[in-house]
């Protein structure tokens, strides 16, 4: 199975002559700026456990595991699966070009699955999720849902796109219900578990 999709990936590489270096290069290896209370809490040169929920290209999954090195516990989440049936197989090479960015780091691991499956797996006690999937109000909500019991007492819950509704709705929504103050910036948000 994995041989099969990585044939079909490589296959159809010509298909998309987009280099490693112009596909996303303005992100690459950036981390977003925001949540500097996750930054002060967590030091350079400490070893974290945690996940990106929504890869992509891989661009910010670089940046997270260049910030905050990991031992054997940075998980990468994303289906890549297209909008279209017809953009599949640029997705299956936005996953083929995540792959080889992501797997430079040793401490590393992707899923390819859908989130609430992904977090079946992943284990507990993750420092902070960065979430970053979808801007769909009920898929957001139950990402938090699914994502924050994995998250230990006292890390933190952070993600992207506040401007878009259906995250800003989900997200004071789910903090509301339990207490907890949302800090943010301009596109980033980000709680802490009690
Ligand atoms: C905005 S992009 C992620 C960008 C990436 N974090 C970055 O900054 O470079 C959103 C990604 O979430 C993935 N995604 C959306 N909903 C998902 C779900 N329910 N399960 C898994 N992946 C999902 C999409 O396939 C897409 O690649």
């Amino acid at each position: 199975m994995e041989d099969t999709l990585t044939e079909v990936i490589l296959g159809r590489l010509e298909e998309f002559p987009l280099t490693e270096r112009t596909w996303d290069s303005d992100k690459l290896g950036k981390i977003r700026p925001g949540a500097p209370e996750i930054k002060k809490e967590f030091p350079l040169g400490h070893r974290f456990r945690y996940a990106e929920v929504g890869v992509f290209s891989g661009a910010h999954a670089v940046g997270l595991l260049g910030y905050f090195p990991s031992q054997n516990d940075a998980w990468f989440v994303d289906a890549w699966i297209a909008p279209t049936e017809a953009d599949q197989p640029k997705w299956n090479w936005l996953y083929n070009l995540a792959s080889k960015r992501i797997y430079q780091f040793p401490d590393a691991k992707i899923i390819r699955a859908a989130s609430s499956a992904a977090a079946q797996i992943v284990p507990n006690e993750l420092d902070f999720v960065y979430l970053d999937a979808s801007h769909d109000y009920e898929e957001v909500l139950a990402d938090i849902e699914a994502w924050f019991p994995k998250i230990k007492s006292g890390g933190w819950m952070w993600g992207d796109d506040w401007p878009h509704s259906g995250v800003e709705q989900a997200v004071t929504e789910f903090t509301r219900e339990y207490a907890l103050s949302i800090n943010r910036g301009i596109a980033q948000w980000w709680f802490q578990k009690p």
